[in-house]
């Protein structure tokens, strides 16, 4: 009789750990940088993103179900509360998507994880949010 085991993995490590985590971060960053699109969310940047990118390296890494390090150095990640300083409506909202699926196709190339991963992003995205909307979709005023 054969024995049979059911492994299960995280995203983290099906994408390939630390290097891929690194990869998209980088991707995501430079599509900010470059993709007009993006260029009011790049504004809301600080211009050296060697910080953002260490610690949104950290973040995904512990969302994808790798190490805790994000955790462990600032604490439960309060992600909301985090961005409230910054100004997201619906089209920081969609240019912050733009650049992670763009991102994703660059470096996860995986169909199914790469729509995993974005269909429990965008939520999270979505959640960032914080300016009120017209129902147009545009903000007031
Ligand atoms: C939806 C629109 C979003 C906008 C406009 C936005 C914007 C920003 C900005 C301006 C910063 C500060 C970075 C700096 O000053 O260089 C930041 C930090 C950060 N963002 Fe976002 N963000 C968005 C969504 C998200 C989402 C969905 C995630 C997670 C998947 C995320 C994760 C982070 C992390 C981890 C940091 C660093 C926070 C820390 O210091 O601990 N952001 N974001």
């Amino acid at each position: 009789m054969a024995i049979e085991a059911t492994v299960q993995t995280t995203i983290y490590e099906a994408i390939g750990g630390q290097a891929a985590i690194s990869r998209l971060v980088e991707a995501f960053y430079h599509e900010m940088d470059t993709a007009p699109e993006a260029r009011d969310l790049r504004a809301l940047h600080a211009a050296d993103l060697a910080e953002t990118k260490r610690v949104l390296i950290l973040y995904l890494a512990q969302w994808m179900g790798g190490p805790n390090a994000y955790s462990a150095e600032r604490g439960h990640p309060r992600l909301r509360a985090r961005h409230m300083g910054f100004r997201i409506g619906t089209a920081e909202r969609d240019a912050w998507m733009l650049c992670m699926v763009r991102a994703l196709t660059v470096t996860v190339p995986d169909d199914a994880i790469r729509q995993a991963i974005l269909g429990a992003l965008a939520p999270l995205a979505d959640w960032m949010r914080n300016q009120p909307e017209t129902e147009a979709g545009a903000a007031p005023g």
